[in-house]
């Protein structure tokens, strides 16, 4: 399972980056006003620092808006993989987008019916949500693994992201369940890393090593 960040963040992607485990980045538009940046500036660095998928999303509602802003953001870098909100002229864009070979990660994803109407109007990712499925008393992970097995038993050209991920068990429950990428905060990043047996083993080794003075 692939690692993707969820932010617009440079300095965040510059750090997970620099790990060397960071395959991709995942953007919305309440993340990019966050950061309070030109958008398409913002994207366009996002992209040279990452060197792999990149999801930008169209703020237009209509199709053919959804189309022309796109392209638009397709043509910013070959990394830009466009995406497009689960709505009915969500599905209309997304057929024509990807048609033309520009690839369409599909968002807001909260049932397994949804995805697969994702997939057959040509997404490239579908990104069922599972924090805000379980926001709701729902199981998040229940929707993940539907949604995997309907691509498996299809065989459906599609990547499952599980996105609006909030914790570490999140990261392990879908790379159990077969996601081919998890989308996450920053915060969570550092804690999949994180354990305090690590910190504490380390630090008795250099205790015991200072010790022997060898
Ligand atoms: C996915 O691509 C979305 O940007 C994201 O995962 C949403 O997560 P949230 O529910 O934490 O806002």
């Amino acid at each position: 399972m692939e690692l993707y960040l969820d932010t617009a963040n440079l300095t965040e992607i510059r750090e997970i980056a620099s790990w060397g485990v960071l395959s991709g980045v995942t953007t919305n538009p309440s993340l990019i006003a966050k950061e309070g940046r030109p958008f398409e500036e913002t994207i366009r660095e996002i992209c040279r620092v990452v060197q792999g998928p990149v999801s930008a999303e169209v703020t237009a509602l209509e199709a053919p808006a959804m189309v022309e802003q796109g392209r638009r953001l397709a043509a910013l870098d070959e990394h830009v993989v466009v995406k497009l909100p689960t709505t009915q002229e969500g599905l209309k864009a997304c057929k024509v987008l990807s048609s033309e070979g520009i690839p369409v990660n599909m968002t807001l994803i909260f049932s397994a019916n949804q995805a697969l109407l994702a997939a057959r109007a040509g997404a490239r990712y579908l990104s069922p949500f599972l924090g805000r499925v379980d926001d709701i008393s729902w199981d998040g992970t229940e929707l993940l693994r539907e949604i995997v097995e309907i691509v498996q038993i299809h065989d459906l050209p599609v990547r499952v992201i599980a996105a609006s991920i909030r914790h570490p068990r999140h990261v392990t429950e879908a790379a159990l369940l077969g996601a081919d990428i998890a989308t996450m905060p920053y915060a969570v990043f550092k804690q999949l890393l994180n354990h305090p047996l690590t910190e504490i083993g380390l630090k008795r080794f250099m205790e015991d090593w200072e010790k022997a003075k060898l």
